[in-house]
């Protein structure tokens, strides 16, 4: 069955744009996770869209505690359809459940100080490390240079799963 809903979680406005660009395309009303939670009925179906953090998915355990969350799409820097396997473990999903990565992008002037200091932590490791995949470059620019990744043509995925379910 289709959720009804979309909720998201958004640091710098990244996967709010995506959890709207999605909204406009399918119909279905957009919720941050705070209007959701005073908005939507408990248990509600939803696809929760949330920023990457360390390689899970933020506030996602937040979104399944209230919501009938049907399937999960991940904002991050590495490219679109990276790190599903760490989310699946992270989030403690299942094999089949739907879970869906977009790139996103940073925007150094948006991040907050606690956050500022996770982005620089995060460069200076990925700077270091040997032997880093494509992926890990493009990441690795992103964080030097900043950027912005949103694009339609990311959620391919996630719109064909919708049309099916
Ligand atoms: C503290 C911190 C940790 C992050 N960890 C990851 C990560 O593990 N993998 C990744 O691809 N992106 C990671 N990112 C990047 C964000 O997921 C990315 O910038 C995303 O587009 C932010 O979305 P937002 O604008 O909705 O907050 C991290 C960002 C921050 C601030």
């Amino acid at each position: 069955m289709k959720p009804k809903a979309i909720v998201y979680s958004s640091n710098t406005g990244f996967t709010e744009r995506y959890a709207k660009m999605f909204g406009e395309e399918t119909g279905m009303p957009v919720f941050s996770l705070n209007e959701a939670a005073e908005k939507l009925k408990k248990g509600e179906e939803a696809i929760y869209f949330g920023w990457l953090m360390a390689g899970t998915v933020a506030d996602y355990k937040k979104a399944a505690k209230l919501f009938d969350i049907k399937a999960v799409c991940g904002v991050c820097l590495g490219t679109t359809g990276s790190q599903i396997e760490s989310v699946r473990k992270s989030c403690g999903l299942s094999y089949d459940f739907p879970i869906f990565t977009v790139q996103g992008g940073m925007d150094h002037a948006k991040l907050n100080g606690g956050y500022g200091f996770g982005i620089k932590m995060l460069t200076k490791f990925m700077s270091k490390k040997k032997n880093r995949t494509p992926d890990e470059d493009a990441m690795l620019e992103l964080l030097i240079k900043g950027g912005d990744y949103v694009s339609k043509d990311n959620l391919k995925k996630v719109f064909e799963w919708y049309e099916k379910v």
